[in-house]
């Protein structure tokens, strides 16, 4: 039996974006914020870096705006790119109202003079990046989970992930979900829905991102009939920690910022080679770098070191980094951190407006799921929470602007009287890891016309077979992800393919030059052909009437 809920607004996720929007809406608003786990399990929490903005008296909006240009190679929306930057000052007030705690200057009197920390990142050409410690993301998850929990009007659900939305092609009117604890999908209906799931990094075999970041909303927005952009331009950080039992660990590129110098096996820097900005070159360079070097020499791994600073300055701004190395043991004040490429943040998404209204009306998308236009071909570090922030704001006013009607008929109820329990579960596991596996080797850091070729081949056999599993069986959580993720590895082939040129994040050795007249990649579900289409959605549910 499905059970009912109605709320004005559904928010899908539970990162800064997602809560960040919620506590925007007007407190006459009951709202409900779903978490595939726990509320904080998201990107947003393991954030380290931080959040750019323009604070000091010798940097300008200009300059953040030129940078964010500069980093996007040509596909950046010049006026996204303003939009955000401008906002940033006002958002960092608003954070602090809300409790979040910010590093300041320890060299100023501790009064309401003294100054924030701002720390240094790839591409910015100003010290611009506030942050907590090396925890930002830590710092601003809790504040913002504390605030949502006292609001009144917010509820706070863990534990259940999007199935897809409900919608009649003319408006979106909430959302199937299944409680994973359960196994029971509800049915929410909503006046607005919002789409703040993350990314889809989990899509590839090594990564910076927690189990979540499977593209859940990117692949549902898809689903429902949304255009989607720059799929290809999937950002790798250059250093993770690399270590047999480390999982995605991200060594912030903040150790960079403040001195830590790329070193081969040998003790040889590298980075000046590739770019005079050396280790502060945008990431997409510095990441193409280090790949170079392990291919051409074989290795495993590089080093970053930054044991030439003092061990106290170390431990002071970078403690998480510090102690989880250690907890390896690698004290990185005496000793280089062994750290590869892994795939971190998804440039594309679902594409919107300055208000994160999608293509369907009365869905937003927020954050790392959608395509603001602010990043173009590669994001600058430390944009991003800005951007969540900055278009979880405009969303919820143009929600409340809007003030959207209450969808007028109850959706057909969940069906599932036509599929049983699986007794193949191994399909889900040997496709995951078969996907990521693809998705690493043939449309990674580096790509080709055969590779990308022979992988959009692979990735339609296996979603022919998710969605003949998908069909058969009880959905459960990993199977959703799966889907999503295969969804979305098609959406990143299909743009990768059609981009014959390499720019930002994308590099295709069979077209290394930029073509300047090359545009944005946007895919529209309209256009594409049938037998890409997903069509499991069908098989549990009769349309929506
Ligand atoms: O290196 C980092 O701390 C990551 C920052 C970011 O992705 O913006």
């Amino acid at each position: 039996m499905t059970t009912s809920h109605h709320y004005d607004v559904l928010v899908v996720g539970s990162g800064a974006a997602g809560l960040s929007l919620a506590l925007q809406l007007p407190a006459s608003y009951q709202c409900a914020v779903l978490s595939k786990s726990q509320i904080a399990s998201g990107s947003t929490f393991w954030a380290q870096g931080g959040m750019a903005a323009v604070l000091h008296d010798r940097d300008s909006l200009d300059a953040h705006v030129e940078d964010t240009l500069n980093a996007g190679a040509g596909l950046c929306h010049e006026d996204a790119v303003r939009f955000t930057v401008s906002k940033a000052r006002g958002i960092v007030d608003w954070l602090v109202e809300q409790g979040v705690r910010f590093d300041y200057r320890v060299d100023m009197p501790d009064d309401e003079f003294r100054e924030f920390h701002l720390t240094m990142e790839g591409g910015h050409t100003h010290r611009r990046i506030l942050h907590a410690a090396d925890q930002t993301g830590r710092a601003i998850s809790e504040v913002l989970m504390q605030r949502s929990t006292d609001a009144s009007n917010i509820t706070l659900l863990p534990d259940f992930c999007v199935v897809d939305l409900i919608h009649d092609g003319h408006k979106c009117n909430g959302a199937y979900v299944l409680e994973t604890k359960t196994n029971q999908v509800h049915t929410f209906t909503a006046r607005a829905v919002v789409l703040a799931t993350g990314g889809a990094s989990k899509a590839y075999m090594y990564t910076s991102n927690p189990d979540g970041a499977s593209g859940d909303g990117i692949a549902t927005a898809w689903r429902a009939g949304c255009r989607v952009a720059n799929m290809e331009f999937n950002q790798f950080h250059p250093t993770c920690l690399y270590h047999p039992e480390a999982k995605s660990f991200l060594i912030t590129e903040a150790l960079r910022g403040e001195g830590a110098k790329l070193l081969l096996p040998n003790g040889e820097p590298f980075m000046e080679r590739f770019d005079a900005r050396g280790e502060l070159a945008s990431r997409d360079i510095v990441a193409r770098a280090i790949d170079h070097e392990m291919k051409r020499l074989g290795l495993d791994c590089v080093y970053l070191d930054i044991s030439h600073r003092p061990a106290d300055f170390v431990k002071h701004h970078f403690p998480t980094v510090y102690q989880r190395c250690l907890g390896f043991g690698i004290d990185i004040t005496t000793e280089r951190i062994p750290v590869v490429p892994a795939a971190h943040y998804t440039c594309g998404g679902v594409v919107v407006d300055q208000f994160g209204a999608s293509d369907l009306p009365g869905l937003y998308v927020v954050g790392e799921t959608a395509c603001t236009g602010l990043h173009g071909a590669n994001r600058m570090a430390s944009n991003s929470l800005l951007e969540c922030f900055v278009y979880a704001h405009s969303a919820a006013e143009h929600i409340a602007e809007m003030n959207h009607s209450r969808p007028q008929d109850q959706p057909a109820s969940w069906d599932d009287s036509r599929v049983r329990d699986s007794d193949e579960n191994v399909i889900i596991t040997h496709q995951w890891q078969a996907l990521r596996r693809l998705m690493w080797d043939y449309v990674g850091i580096v790509r080709s016309d055969r590779r990308l070729e022979f992988a959009k081949n692979a990735i339609t056999l296996m979603r022919e077979e998710i969605d003949g599993y998908y069909g058969r069986f009880q959905i459960t959580r990993p199977l959703l992800e799966l889907r999503n993720l295969a969804q979305v590895a098609a959406l990143t082939v299909e743009c990768a393919l059609t981009r014959r040129e390499s720019r930002g994040l994308h590099f295709n050795q069979d077209h290394p030059q930029r073509n300047d007249l090359a545009v944005n990649s946007i895919l529209s579900p309209e256009k594409w052909p049938s037998n890409m289409l997903d069509t499991g959605f069908k098989q549990h549910l009769p349309p929506y009437s």
